[in-house]
């Protein structure tokens, strides 16, 4: 059997599963959003430049002032992974940092995540995702 494939099976008899939580959020919260993951003690993230819209399909935000005419505003995309034990939390203290009320606040996805290796390390699942 290969590395990969070793190491795929052996995060499942540890039984330790893994999430990735996938935040949407407005651009000029990030900073909020990622001290509230610093300090619950979150170690990583990824962080993408993204367009979408909502059920407004874009059109009544404003964004820096300006209202957009396009279907597509600027948002971020911030990715955690994190042990299932930890989702909850994450996705409370996204919530508590990103929310205006007002639309557009973004939504997250909570996606099942199969494997995560440390390169460095060939580390796998959880080691791989904590300290
Ligand atoms: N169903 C979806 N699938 C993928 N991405 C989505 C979806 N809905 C929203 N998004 C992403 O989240 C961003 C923010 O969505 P938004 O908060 O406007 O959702 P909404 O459903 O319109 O809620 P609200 O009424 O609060 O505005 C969008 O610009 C898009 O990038
Ligand atoms: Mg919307």
């Amino acid at each position: 059997m290969s590395w990969a494939a070793k190491s795929f099976d052996s995060s499942f008899e540890g039984l330790k599963f893994m999430k990735k939580i996938e935040a949407i959020i407005k651009p000029f919260k990030l900073e909020q959003v990622k001290d509230a993951l610093d300090e619950i003690g979150i170690e990583g993230m990824t962080v993408t430049e993204v367009k979408g819209y909502g059920r407004q399909k874009g059109h009544t935000e404003i964004y820096r002032g300006s209202e957009y005419t396009v279907d597509f505003l600027p948002k971020i995309k911030v990715e955690v992974a994190v042990l299932d034990n930890q989702a909850n939390a994450v996705m409370e203290a996204i919530i508590k940092a990103a929310q205006t009320g007002k639309i557009g606040d973004g939504k997250i996805f909570v996606v099942g995540l199969e494997q995560a290796v440390r390169i460095r390390t060939k580390e796998t699942g959880d080691a791989a995702i904590s300290a």
